[in-house]
């Protein structure tokens, strides 16, 4: 049955169902009809911390789901955690052009895509302002970032829907002299958010664009000594489902954060700069 299966959907890449769960395990035969009308999202990032768990939320959720990132070998492990029907693919956003193309043929290899979260992102402590880790940083969250996100809402503006999600930072408020480059790509990130939202609204299309500003999240991008109030992956991921599923156009994560965002907007920048 797998591989007959495989054989007749080979364009949407199902290799089996062996591993499916809920609620196809028991109707395999509806299982393709169902698919269809399954949303379908793509996580860049998934490789690791939000990007992982968020993943795994929206697998829950039924969404026929595609994970990206560098680290294939665990892209691999996650989808193995999930079921074979997750499609996985290389993707290194710093490389704009291959990026574009590689995320192109993605969307396509899953017949259209619903939803796409941008949490591929990287930032540094860098103290010495070492250029290679400012460049590495605006690479990868300004260009890169703005290199997908176009992708995405080119085929949202296609397709006369979808829903396109970045990750910003409760950073990209105000400037940061532990990582200059991390703020302000940050900033330009939720920017850009807002000029693709304001594209959209425009053109009178039933598209959202949501800017997810998380204060600390305990995942590998979290470091230095000042961290406080740091969720859990799983539950800032869950708290992202929810701002996803409420088609909100920015969040704050957790929602305590929206208390520290407003005092960081309010301070002039005579405090700010001394702090
Ligand atoms: N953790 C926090 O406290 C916090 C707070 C505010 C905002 N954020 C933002 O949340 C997002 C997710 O970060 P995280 O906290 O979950 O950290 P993480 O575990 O380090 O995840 C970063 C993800 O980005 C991917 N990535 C990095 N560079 C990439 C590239 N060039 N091409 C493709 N994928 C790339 C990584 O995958 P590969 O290395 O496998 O490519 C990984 O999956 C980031 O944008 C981050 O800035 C995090």
């Amino acid at each position: 049955m797998a591989n007959t299966c495989k054989q007749d959907k080979g364009n949407i890449g199902i290799e089996t169902h062996n591993q499916l769960i809920w609620p196809f395990a028991n109707a395999p035969a509806d299982f393709y009809a169902l698919r269809g009308m399954m949303k379908k999202a793509i996580v860049i990032g998934a490789s690791s911390g939000i990007g992982r768990e968020l993943s795994k939320i929206l697998f829950r959720n039924q969404y026929a789901v595609g994970i990206m990132a560098r680290r294939i070998d665990l892209l691999l492990e996650l989808r193995n955690e999930m079921s074979n029907d997750v499609l996985a693919e290389k993707i290194d956003v710093s490389e704009t052009d291959s990026a574009k193309e590689i995320l192109t043929n993605f969307i396509k290899k899953m017949d259209g895509v619903d939803l796409l979260v941008i949490c591929a992102g990287t930032g540094h402590l860098n103290e010495e302002l070492d250029w290679t880790l400012e460049n590495e940083t605006i690479i990868t969250n300004v260009t890169g970032f703005a290199a997908i996100a176009n992708v995405a809402v080119k085929h949202f503006i296609k397709n006369g829907s979808g829903h396109l999600v970045g990750i910003s930072s409760i950073a990209a408020l105000r400037g940061g002299r532990e990582s200059p480059a991390y703020n302000a790509s940050k900033a330009f990130e939720s920017n850009y958010l807002e000029g693709l939202r304001q594209k959209v609204v425009k053109l009178g299309l039933p598209i959202t664009i949501t800017d997810i500003k998380p204060g600390f999240v305990k995942t590998a991008m979290a470091q230095g000594d000042g961290i406080f109030w740091a969720a859990d992956a799983d539950k800032a991921a869950k708290k992202i489902f929810n701002a996803i599923k409420r088609r909100k156009s920015s969040a704050y994560i957790t929602r305590r954060w929206r208390l520290v965002a407003w005092l960081i907007k309010l301070l002039p920048g005579f405090v700010y700069e001394r702090l």
